[in-house]
């Protein structure tokens, strides 16, 4: 039912004409639940129009912002309390923690990532109870590859290697592919870390990865510091989660 709501939703706005097709909007939010496990709630769309104002709580947990930083936040905000609603949970508030990420209600947790951009960019809330999983860490980028200069700072000595043996025209994408694996798996640990601290090795077949702790590579049980994730690309996106299971942490 609650799926069907926010399907809805999606197709009244790619009606009013900020999304390409509807097809695409919807096609993104079977790409975000091919990748997720059936204990994560998604809710994903486009910003917006109608999203409902943030609490005076949440408002006050913010801080100053310009009125495109407000939008971005409200519609959040409103996909992950419809996300929240599919666990059960009405009425909550999601104020700003002091590390930025949301505070989710007692019992719950989650992550949210978003693009703006003309054409309505896309936003999406990934839930859970926090008895069946331990994190979820989700990030999606428009894929339009990830410049040269930046790659120093995203990618390992490995890694780099790794992309520097694919054809020239491969390489940007790659790289933005791992930075989008990376940043899923960050938002998992909340806690700010440095790229390189996370080794992203992508599955041969498939859309699976691992990231693993760098701290860990010489430790002997490395599988306890290998998190694994999914990441595709859809539509224009890259779209990467990270989901741990109840009980292991890094
Ligand atoms: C702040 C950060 C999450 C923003 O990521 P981004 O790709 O620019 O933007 P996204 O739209 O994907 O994500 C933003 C959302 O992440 C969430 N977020 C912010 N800080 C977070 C944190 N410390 N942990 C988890 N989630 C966080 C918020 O919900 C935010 O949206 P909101 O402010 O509207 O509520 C990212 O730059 C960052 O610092 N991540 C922490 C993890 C990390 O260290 N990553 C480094 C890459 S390995």
């Amino acid at each position: 039912m609650i799926d069907k709501l926010d399907e809805a939703e999606t197709f009244r706005a790619a009606r009013i004409g900020r999304l390409s097709s509807v097809a695409d909007s919807l096609a993104l939010l079977q790409a975000w639940r091919s990748i997720l496990p059936e204990q994560v709630f998604i809710t994903a769309g486009p910003l917006l129009d109608n999203a409902t104002p943030l609490t005076a709580h949440e408002r006050a947990s913010v801080g100053p912002l310009d009125a495109q930083r407000l939008l971005e936040l409200e519609s959040g905000r409103a996909y992950a309390k419809r996300a929240l609603a599919m666990i059960g949970y009405h009425g909550v508030e999601l104020p700003v923690a002091a590390d930025r990420s949301p505070s989710w209600p007692t019992g719950a947790l989650g992550s949210l990532t978003h693009v703006m951009g003309r054409d309505g960019g896309h936003f999406a809330a990934a839930v859970a109870r926090n008895d069946t999983i331990g994190a979820v860490g989700i990030d999606v980028e428009r894929e339009d590859g990830l410049h040269p200069r930046l790659w120093d700072h995203v990618l390992t000595r490995q890694e780099l290697a790794r992309i520097l043996a694919l054809p020239v025209a491969a390489r940007a994408t790659e790289t933005q592919i791992i930075w989008c694996a990376k940043e899923a798996a960050g938002k998992a640990a909340r806690r700010p870390i440095e790229p390189t601290e996370l080794e992203v090795e992508r599955d041969r077949d498939g859309d699976g990865y691992t990231a693993t702790w760098r701290h860990s590579l010489e430790e002997r049980d490395r599988s306890a510091n290998m998190w694994h994730g999914q990441v595709i690309r859809s539509h224009g996106f890259i779209l990467a989660a990270v989901v741990v299971p109840k009980g292991r942490s890094t």
